[in-house]
């Protein structure tokens, strides 16, 4: 990798992102039951059974994992707190032992100059609110907001960004909808109810969390760019659907207040009583966006089909080991996009992106990095407001429905005897990032 901290503008952060039960462990601390321990012990539904009760066990080994951290030259460590962990019961009782360890996470990271960007929910639900409907219950903004007071009154004098929910299209349609994440619903109402309240959640959190002084707030959408499989008209429609459930819906919510005609074609009969109010919630105002970027789709119109009659067609170029295409000049267009479109000056931070490849070394990964931030580098030069860049992983972990063996980490997992073992994509990151 040809770059130096001088190719990227003065205060451009570099970091790397994690989450609590990719990599944690969670059968140890006191954390409770979530619908990923369920989804997971559901036949069909992951790769071999796998779960997270192991997983990396960073819950016993967070001083190893720090310095690993502290010795990529990271600026900024991306994490998640785990609901079930803090509160069990996703309600009422807090677990001391569990917020003591994000204490630690913190305090560890902050000793080693490192800064701690905070999720407060990525994915695993604490199943006694999924037992009442999870994120279809119009309670869960009143429940989310519950729990971001609980962490944030903790952690939150020490964080040095704080987004409430990572992904809210994989929350609300990938797991309602497409049915590949827990609780795995297909279910078009359940869709537009998930869909909804988590963008209200995010901004009830973002409430709770301004009124507790918290500084540097932001949200963390994925997106992927859509491109249609013919000139056909019917295509380009098909395209254009993808584009508004996939990204628009997501950020029409948070920047514009509105959601697009064309999911509202499909989901408007299911959503809540009332979702025209809660736009103000939603758009409460933030600090900055974050995008998670890893692919493009080619959409094809599928006739005499439900809404949103569509389908993914074939990949054309080259793949990582998900299947996904890769295809960075979308992550330029994104960015430039989403600034002149929807986020005007805001900061926005790339808070993923990477490739998952078995490869050891890895000079595949070394490639994709390169031209990822070759993309931000245009992005900036054609006036996006990139102001950093987190690789999507700092070590091998949990890929959700893939189990084990999609392996995004800079660091190898033995995930017989746990042991890491930086990859030559770590050094190469490493070179210019500890300056
Ligand atoms: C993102 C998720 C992250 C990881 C990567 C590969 O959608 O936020 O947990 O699974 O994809």
């Amino acid at each position: 990798m040809n770059f130096t901290r001088a190719d990227f503008p003065d205060g451009f952060r570099f970091g790397v992102a994690t989450s609590a039960y990719q990599i944690e462990g969670h059968q140890f601390g006191g954390a409770g039951l979530t619908h990923w321990d369920s989804f997971a012990g559901t036949p069909g539904n992951v790769v071999r059974f796998e779960n997270g009760a192991l997983a990396c066990d960073h819950y016993n080994r967070l001083d190893e994992d720090l310095d690993l951290i502290a010795g990529l030259g990271a600026d900024v460590y991306r994490f998640s707190t785990s609901w079930a962990r803090v509160m069990p019961e996703g309600t009422g009782a807090v677990n001391g032992e569990g917020l003591d360890f994000y204490d630690r996470l913190v305090d560890g990271l902050l000793e080693r100059g490192i800064s701690p960007a905070l999720t407060l929910y990525h994915w695993e639900l604490p199943q006694p609110l999924a037992d009442q409907g999870g994120w279809r219950n119009v309670d869960m903004p009143n429940w989310f907001a519950d729990y971001a007071e609980v962490v944030a009154g903790r952690l939150g004098d020490r964080l040095w960004s704080l987004a409430p929910i990572n992904e809210p299209w994989c929350v609300g349609w990938l797991s309602h909808f497409d049915g590949h994440h827990a609780p795995g619903l297909r279910d078009i109402r359940a869709t537009a109810r998930a869909m909804h309240h988590v963008l209200v959640s995010h901004g009830r959190a973002i409430q709770v969390c301004k009124g507790l002084g918290v500084q540097n707030l932001g949200a963390v959408c994925n997106f992927e760019w859509s491109t249609p499989a013919s000139d056909a008209p019917e295509d380009v429609a098909a395209a254009t659907r993808y584009d508004a459930i996939y990204n628009r819906f997501f950020l029409g919510g948070l920047f514009k207040g509105e959601y697009p005609a064309e999911v509202l074609d499909g989901l408007e009969p299911h959503l809540p009583n009332g979702w025209q109010d809660d736009f103000p919630t939603i758009q409460s105002p933030l600090d900055w966006a974050g995008i998670n970027f890893y692919t493009r789709k080619r959409l094809a119109h599928v006739p005499n089909a439900p809404w949103p009659a569509y389908a993914e067609m074939p990949t054309q170029g080259p793949t990582t080991d998900m299947g996904w295409e890769i295809y960075p000049d979308a992550l330029q267009m994104f960015l430039t996009r989403m600034a002149r479109e929807y986020t005007g000056d805001l900061p926005i931070y790339v808070t993923e992106n990477g490739m998952a490849s078995a490869t050891n070394p890895d000079p595949d990964r070394i490639e994709y990095l390169d031209q990822h931030l070759r993309a931000v580098q245009a992005a900036i030069a054609e006036g996006a407001p990139v102001a950093g860049y987190f690789v999507w992983s700092l070590m091998d972990n949990y890929e959700w429905a893939l189990g084990y063996e999609k392996r995004f980490g800079l660091v190898h997992v033995d995930f017989d005897t746990l042991a890491r073992t930086p990859k030559a994509s770590y050094h190469a990151l490493a070179d210019w990032w500890r300056g």
